[in-house]
Formats: structure tokens, C-alpha cells, sequence
């Protein structure tokens, strides 16, 4: 019954887009309706307000945060439970219910995922998406190394394999939602960081 309930809030929360909510603080366009129509920072970067896409960073990646280091506190050796409310909060922004399954990439939410389950973890995961990102100013090919690497360091960090395969399970479908991104970086079209729509 605890597992049903970690799940369903972590889903519920995940479901929330701070790119939708900020935009509308904001008063600005939903981003759903410019640029690559992602509802994530980097797209609400490309309406020229970067408070607006500070806050989604922050926004998107503390819920992950919250509903991981949530189940860790309630059920610290509940190995499972944590794997399920990780997975349960990517699934919410990735498939949110509040915007007909239609949600975001996850990179944002990933990275505050993974911070709540390991620091370590979490700080390789961002500072490889930083090295990439400063180097190419693309935030998809950052995104997409990150992911790559984010399950081999759990692996070498020894984490619990239920934690390692989330890891794995996650990446896997964070890569498949840049699908067109990564159609655009391989014909070179893809846009660069800060580029407005
Ligand atoms: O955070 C998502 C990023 O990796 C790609 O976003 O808007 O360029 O598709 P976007």
C-alpha cells in the first residue's frame, strides 16, 4: 500500500511541467508552442526570458528530488520503493496527466532524480552535461551524453542493481524522446543554447 501511494504522488508531481506553470507566471508564450515545442528550460529559454527558464530548471529537477529523497527518508531500505518512485516521477513529466501524456524530455528531472539517489551520482550526471554543454552549446548532445553515461557510473558507483536498471530503464527513454534532436544534430540543424526562437 506504501508503494501505491509513493507511486501515485511521485507520478502526480512529476506530472506537473514547470515549463507550463512559469510560462503562465511569466505571462509568456506556453512553450509548447514554439521553438522544438518541448516544455522544458531550454525551450522556455528560447522566449528570451531566463528567469523563466532558470525557474523551470529548478522547478523540474527539485520535484525529482523531492519525490526520490521523500521515499528514501520514509523507507530507507526499501531498495524497490526508491527504484518505483524514480521511475514513477520521470514517467509524470515525461506522460504528465495534466497535459494529456504530453510532457517534456526529463532531462531536468532526471538530474534532480538522480542528486536524490546518489550525490555523486547525480554530480557526474551534471557535470558531464555541463563539459558537453559549454564545449558544443547544445543541449540536447549534452543531455544525450549525460544519459549515456549516467547508468555506467551507477554501475561503477556499486549502487543497488534495482537502482542501476532504473537508471538504465530512464536513460533509454530519455534518449528516445530526442528522437528529432537527434535527427537535427546529425543533419547539423540542431539549434545552439540561448539561440531565441
Ligand atoms: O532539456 C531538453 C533538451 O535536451 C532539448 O530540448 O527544446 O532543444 O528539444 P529542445
Amino acid at each position: 500500500m506504501l508503494t501505491l501511494i509513493f507511486v501515485v504522488a511521485a507520478y502526480l508531481l512529476g506530472s506537473v511541467s514547470f515549463a507550463v506553470v512559469t510560462s503562465r507566471i511569466f505571462g509568456i508564450a506556453d512553450p509548447r508552442t514554439y521553438g522544438s515545442g518541448n516544455p522544458g528550460a531550454t525551450n522556455v529559454l528560447r522566449s528570451g526570458k531566463k528567469a523563466a527558464a532558470a525557474l523551470t530548471l529548478l522547478g523540474d529537477a527539485a520535484k525529482g528530488w523531492v519525490a526520490v529523497a521523500a521515499a528514501q527518508h520514509y523507507a530507507p531500505d526499501d531498495l524497490q520503493l526508491v527504484a518505483f518512485v524514480f521511475m514513477a516521477v520521470f514517467l509524470g513529466h515525461v506522460f504528465p496527466i495534466f497535459l494529456r501524456f504530453k510532457g517534456g524530455k526529463g532531462v531536468a528531472t532526471a538530474l534532480g532524480v538522480l542528486l536524490a539517489l546518489n550525490g555523486w551520482l547525480g554530480l557526474a550526471a551534471l557535470v558531464t552535461w555541463l563539459v558537453i554543454a559549454v564545449v558544443f552549446r547544445l543541449s540536447s548532445l549534452a543531455a544525450l551524453m549525460a544519459a549515456a553515461t549516467a547508468p555506467v557510473y551507477a554501475y561503477e558507483m556499486n549502487l543497488p542493481q534495482e537502482w542501476v536498471f532504473a537508471c538504465f530503464v530512464m536513460s533509454m527513454l530519455l534518449i528516445w524522446r530526442h528522437k528529432s534532436n537527434i535527427q537535427n544534430l546529425l543533419a547539423g540543424k540542431e539549434s545552439r543554447i540561448g539561440k531565441k526562437a
